[in-house]
């Protein structure tokens, strides 16, 4: 089942999300953050939003500064019946646009090795390959280095 979402607004995180980005995140990622970190990180960083399609949060982005301008992004994950349908570019160009008003020059992100749909997403997005972090996620459990260098 897909959904159209007529309506879509981006917004950022409150702590009546959590819980819907909790299960979205268990939705999208095999190893997925803890309640407890989604939770830490919305009182760490003002780059963490989530995008609401009809009053009903469908997918969130979480990314921090760091060196004072590069954009990290930390998670972003859409529910399944909302995907390919622009909502996580959305996110992704919002949060970036955050950044950059802020200073941000860069922006870069781990992906899984074997998660080419966020890698496809990703180059789709501006961004481009840089390195390899051997086991980040565990045994043979590579990460790829994707980097923006133009993300505002
Ligand atoms: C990655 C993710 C956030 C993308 O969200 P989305 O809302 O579906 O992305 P968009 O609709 O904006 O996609 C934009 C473009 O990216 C590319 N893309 C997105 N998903 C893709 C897929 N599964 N396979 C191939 N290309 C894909 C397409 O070019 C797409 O445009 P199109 O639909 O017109 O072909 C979503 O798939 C997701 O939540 N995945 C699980 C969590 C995850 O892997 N997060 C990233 C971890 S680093």
């Amino acid at each position: 089942v897909h959904h159209d979402c007529s309506s879509l607004y981006v917004r950022a995180v409150t702590e009546e999300d959590l819980e819907e980005i909790y299960r979205i995140e268990t939705e999208g990622f095999d190893n997925p953050y803890p309640l407890q970190y989604l939770a830490l990180l919305a009182s760490l960083t003002d780059y963490y939003l989530v995008a609401e399609c009809a009053g009903k949060v469908v997918g969130f982005i979480i990314a921090v500064k760091v060196d004072l301008d590069i954009c990290h992004v930390l998670s972003i994950a859409v529910e399944k019946s909302y995907r390919r349908r622009g909502v996580g570019s959305i996110l992704l160009q919002s949060v970036l646009h955050l950044c950059c008003e802020d200073g941000a020059r860069a922006a870069m992100l781990e992906v899984a090795h074997t998660n080419y749909a966020a890698q496809s997403f990703y180059t789709v997005n501006d961004f481009h390959y840089t390195t390899v972090l051997p086991h980040y996620y565990g045994s043979g459990r590579h990460a790829i280095i994707m980097a923006s260098t133009r993300p505002c």
